[in-house]
């Protein structure tokens, strides 16, 4: 890509990102719909409910998109409503979707399609879902419908969200359905059945549509040694390890990432330190915390604009285009946002001038939405939402990302 001066790279992709979970609303036939309903799971008993109706809203949505100045936005379809019972397809939904993928072009924007955000049909869940052997093999159906069905409008596909993240909150932490603790077993498998969904769907969308580029989102916080001494930093490798390589199956993350990713997609938000602790065998004797001195987010955890060019760094060796599939900050201080969002990026040109073949920011997210086991008080967005009337507000924060995107560059804002 050629770099215009003191800005971005042209054809740089300015976006948000989005799940369909998290926004659509009534997505009742998925894993968390069933999991939400359970007391205590959600924070202050939210339930995801209507979300922000954006099943039915999308138009007015994507038109606020427009306004902000994005040419381009990544956003899931979801696996429960295309095929709510297994091998029964839902013409209706696909329908739905193609008007969907339809109005973003319609709007100059350019779709990048998760094809897993978090949520399964209950039908795969109740099969053991991503920990169950065929499970790849049972993602693969609806992948080809979708490939077939509404490839022709997508720009570009990330198959999986997330899977060490997803691996970890389900089966060890047990803040996403299925809720289990500590079951290191199964986060291994369904990490490596993920990774394995992802060549399976690579090899199906490269078949109908070879020059689409196709890659997944993975989550990357960066592991900080408390200190100079070596079982510090034995303690923050040990933990970047665990997160980025150790759950899946050997070389094969390499494998993946040499044969089946067109780019690197990275989801960067925060950082943590490291310190290495005799006292704590259950926590394989590494003791995590957040960094001192550094901001942190409502979600808890803290966070460093220039991490990011540390992170991106790391991939340039992996010689592959990096989409950043999302980065963001969960605050009321909308102010702190704003700040956020040029410091992040005045990092992504520092890494572009690095050498790392950035092409794209998504940041997360457009408007706030329903956060998982956080519930509706976590505010990523760049639009607020009134819970009451679902009423959309363009943030402070909004405007300044669509002065960036605008000039392709941070010239508008320094
Ligand atoms: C997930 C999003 C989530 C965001 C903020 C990401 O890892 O993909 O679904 O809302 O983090 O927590």
């Amino acid at each position: 890509m050629t770099a215009t001066v003191g800005g971005f790279p042209e054809g740089f992709l300015w976006g948000t990102a989005s799940a369909a979970h998290q926004i659509e609303g009534n997505n009742r036939n998925c894993d968390w719909w069933e999991f939400e309903q359970q007391p205590g799971r959600i924070a202050n008993g939210d339930t995801s409910a209507v979300a922000n109706d954006h099943y039915h809203r999308y138009r007015d949505d994507f038109a606020l998109l427009r306004e902000l100045n994005q040419n381009a936005h990544r956003l899931s379809i979801e696996w429960s409503r295309i095929e709510p019972a297994q091998g029964e397809f839902d013409a209706v939904q696909i329908r739905h979707y193609r008007d969907v993928l339809g109005e973003l072009r319609e709007q100059g924007i350019e779709p990048m399609v998760t094809l897993h955000h978090f949520t399964s049909p209950i039908w795969f869940a109740n099969k053991g879902g991503w920990s169950a052997k065929d499970a790849p093999h049972a993602f693969l159906p609806f992948v080809h419908r979708v490939v077939d069905q509404l490839g022709d409008l997508v720009g570009l596909w990330c198959t999986i969200n997330e899977p060490n993240l997803y691996a970890a909150n389900a089966w060890i932490s047990g803040e996403f359905p299925p809720g289990r603790m500590g079951d290191l077993g199964a986060m291994y498998r369904v990490t490596s059945n993920m990774h394995k969904a992802h060549e399976l769907a690579y090899g199906a969308i490269k078949r109908r549509w070879p020059d689409a580029p196709v890659g997944l989102s993975h989550h990357k916080l960066l592991f900080l040694p408390a200190s100079e001494k070596r079982r510090d930093h034995w303690a923050a490798q040990a933990s970047q390890l665990a997160l980025d390589r150790w759950p899946v199956a050997p070389g094969m993350l390499r494998r993946v990432v040499e044969a089946t990713c067109d780019y690197i997609g990275i989801a960067h938000y925060w950082g943590q330190m490291c310190a290495f602790d005799p006292s704590l065998p259950k926590d394989q004797f590494i003791r995590r915390f957040n960094v001192p001195g550094r901001p942190v987010t409502d979600m808890g955890l803290s966070t460093d604009p220039a991490w990011m060019r540390v992170v991106l760094n790391e991939l340039r060796k992996l010689g592959k285009p990096v989409y950043i599939t999302e980065n963001g900050v969960a605050t009321d201080d909308d102010e702190w946002r704003c700040r956020y969002i040029t410091e992040t990026l005045s990092n992504v040109l520092l890494a572009i001038g690095d050498g790392v073949d950035v092409r794209g920011y998504f940041h997360w997210t457009n408007t706030d939405n329903f956060e998982w086991a956080r519930g509706y008080n976590m505010h990523f967005g760049l639009i607020g939402v009134d819970r009451k009337t679902l009423e959309r507000t363009i943030k402070p924060s909004g405007r300044h990302y669509a002065r960036i995107a605008a000039s392709n560059s941070l010239s508008a804002v320094n």
